[in-house]
């Protein structure tokens, strides 16, 4: 059973914030929720490199399209590492494999002959990479506002217009084949009303891929964007991977026309199959205001990660927004929401139940089959969160979830086991043993349940209960109550979600705010970047090399080594020694690094270490992803390799010499 579902892939002519992290925290639990349901899946995400806006940034950076798109497409998986969100397959559309994929596609289509060459002049919007046919000179783009320019090429042209009937009947046929309701409306009004042909290609461009044979033609980025997911699933051999047709494609309600009706158009055109369900999500506002450059109000997602933890943000996206409906973020309403249900709710429910069977049962699960009335409430639970998580109703089943810890509250207030503990009733032993094995058995299951959602904090709950399996080995038919074991041993408790301060909390969050602001800046271009580590002084004269091995301090300057930290850390899928991490050594983005040092170190342990890197190396690639530089570690013969560190605190960028 596979599941094949993607993220849209993001542009890089903008950095990643609250609203991309958003759909993509989304899909994060969608993965770990389908996983848990026995589903093999696999999930891409990656970026929109292509197109006039990429190339307008990168000039204003001095940076090649390429060079400048490299940065921000790090920047995206950096963060998705770093926030523990993993896609198993990040495509950028300059990859080759893109390329092919998109010409392939082209091929096809032109093949069956749904494309021609014509000639347009009309109106065009940089900022959506829209034709707005309809638009007059000087009339704002409908999407966005903002004034079109008026454009003619001789072009390469889709025929959309000989798809009306089909889609309609699709729409028909498949109700759900776009969802929420009112997304598919909108999409249906819109194509009864007529489809115009679609220009896919352009002369006015370089920044793209070229159409076979008809230089100076690149393909329109819509064409070629929406090709990525074909791409994710092994592009024109997709049938040996066996991935395609998606099962999903997960995106902003804003972009539900390109997939709703020129995704599946260009697919029928090429005769491939359609992918199954496009799901069009709210947009996410920043107390009630659209989040905007202009208005400087965009928020980023990492300094919430760093001051509340990521699972605080995952629950609140989650909980307090009905997915497919806009929704409202703000610092006030995530730390209340973390401290009411996290550090209240399941920790509260998680120290009391542990600590009561360190106290009273010595830290063994009693022997007990448990409470029927508990039991029948769980079960009950597990299938209507089930039911509302598949039906991507992740507000209700996260409701029905906490109402199911209220209950367990209530029922260990009833029975009050400190009162059982000294009680002299020859029941009260019995009645103990069934109340505290309810208790922790809830708690396992919820464990369970809540993976998906809050796998960090999930992770730790569980090897509190005493589990050395991971959580994420659990499908859906342990979920069931009366699975766990009299006489399991629970560890010391430790507190889960210790209560968060609201006014320091946010003080600190607003803070980090805006140096993360600052730096994603520099990164665009927008202000001066940091003053880069300082070049190595240059030999006067090269100093002819010595024949004992020495060097002179003119060979050892060329060497730029410096202190960075590591920012995040990932294993390198299908090579067991290499980790990928991501080092800041003070410059204004940081370095992607591919080191073979997995086997001696957990990637979790070296997020935030200090370490020495070679930071002028020439780059390379390996197992595709870019080396930026090298780590300086110790090889010892026959052993693991061990990093070079400092005694002393040592700022980040500063240089060894
Ligand atoms: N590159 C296109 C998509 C091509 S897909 C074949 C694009 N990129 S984007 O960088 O602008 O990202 C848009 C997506 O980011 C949205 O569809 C949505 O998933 C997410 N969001 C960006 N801002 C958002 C909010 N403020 N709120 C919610 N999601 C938003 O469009």
């Amino acid at each position: 059973m596979k599941y094949y579902f993607t993220t849209p892939i993001y542009y890089t002519n903008g950095a990643p914030h609250i609203g991309h992290t958003y759909t993509t925290i989304v899909c994060d639990v969608i993965r770990r929720l389908k996983r848990l349901e026995g589903y093999e899946v696999a999930l891409t995400s990656g970026a929109d490199e292509h197109g006039v806006n990429v190339e307008r940034s990168a000039e204003r950076v001095g940076k090649t399209p390429y060079d400048f798109s490299t940065v921000m497409a790090n920047e995206f998986r950096m963060h998705w590492e770093e926030l523990r969100i993993q896609p198993d397959d990040f495509v950028r559309t300059s990859d080759e494999r893109h390329a092919r994929t998109v010409q392939w596609m082209f091929e096809r289509c032109r093949a069956n002959g749904y494309v021609y060459k014509g000639s347009y002049t009309g109106q065009y919007c940089v900022f959506d990479n829209l034709y707005v046919n309809e638009a007059k000179p000087g009339d704002p783009c409908p999407e966005c506002g903002r004034p079109t320019e008026t454009v003619t090429e001789e072009n390469f042209f889709f025929k959309l217009s000989a798809f009306q009937e089909r889609l309609l009947e699709l729409y028909e046929s498949q109700p759900d084949f776009i969802l929420p309701e009112t997304r598919r409306n909108e999409v249906l009004a819109f194509v009864k009303g007529g489809l115009q042909d679609l220009s896919i290609t352009r002369t006015t461009i370089k920044w793209g891929i070229p159409v076979p044979g008809e230089a100076p033609h690149v393909f329109y980025v819509w064409f070629d964007a929406l090709i990525a997911y074909l791409t994710g699933a092994g592009g024109p051999d997709w049938e040996q991977r066996g991935l395609w047709p998606a099962d999903l494609h997960m995106i902003g309600k804003e972009i539900t026309r390109f997939h709703a009706i020129f995704w599946p158009a260009f697919l029928m055109a090429a005769g491939l199959p359609l992918p199954k369900r496009i799901f069009a999500h709210g947009w996410l506002l920043f107390e009630q205001d659209k989040m905007s450059k202009s208005r400087g109000n965009i928020v980023r997602p990492r300094p919430i990660a760093e001051v509340c933890g990521i699972d605080a943000l995952r629950y609140f996206l989650l909980r307090e927004i009905v997915f497919g409906q806009d929704g409202s973020f703000s610092y006030d309403a995530l730390v209340g929401r973390y401290n009411s249900d996290l550090a209240n709710g399941l920790g509260n429910l998680a120290s009391r139940t542990l600590s009561m069977i360190h106290q009273y049962r010595g830290g063994a699960v009693p022997d007990s089959k448990g409470d029927p009335h508990i039991a029948d409430a769980l079960n009950q639970t597990v299938a209507a969160a089930l039911d509302g998580f598949n039906k991507f109703e992740f507000s209700r089943a996260l409701e029905t979830i906490w109402q199911m810890i209220s209950v367990v509250d209530k029922y260990i207030v009833e029975r009050a086991p400190w009162k059982l503990a000294k009680s002299k009733d020859e029941a009260a032993p019995e009645l103990l043993d069934r109340t505290l094995y309810s208790a922790a058995e809830v708690l396992r299951v919820l464990c369970g349940l809540l993976a998906p959602v809050l796998p960090d904090s999930v992770a730790k709950i569980w090897s509190l209960l005493g589990f050395a399996e991971p959580v994420g080995s659990l499908r859906t038919a342990d979920l069931t109550f009366g699975l766990l074991k009299a006489g399991q041993k629970i560890p010391e408790v430790q507190p889960v979600f210790p209560r968060i301060e609201a006014k320091p909390a946010i003080a600190r969050m607003r803070e980090l705010e805006e140096v993360e602001r600052a730096r994603q800046d520099a990164l665009l271009g927008k202000t001066p970047a940091p003053a880069a580590g300082a070049e190595a002084p240059k030999a006067e004269a090269a100093a002819p090399a010595a024949s004992d091995g020495t060097i002179t301090i003119d060979d050892f300057v060329k060497v730029d080594l410096r202190v960075g930290i590591v920012k995040s850390a990932a294993a390198v899928k299908g090579a067991d020694k290499l980790l990928h991490m991501y080092v800041d050594i003070g410059e204004p983005e940081p370095r992607s690094i591919v080191a073979g040092i997995a086997k001696a170190y957990q990637p979790e342990t070296l997020v935030g270490r200090k370490v020495v890197i070679v930071a002028n190396l020439q780059p390379r690639k390996l197992r595709g992803l870019d080396s930026q530089g090298m780590i300086v570690a110790a090889s010892l013969e026959g052993g693991l390799p061990v990093l070079a560190g400092f005694l002393e605190d040592v700022p980040v960028g500063a240089r060894l010499k």
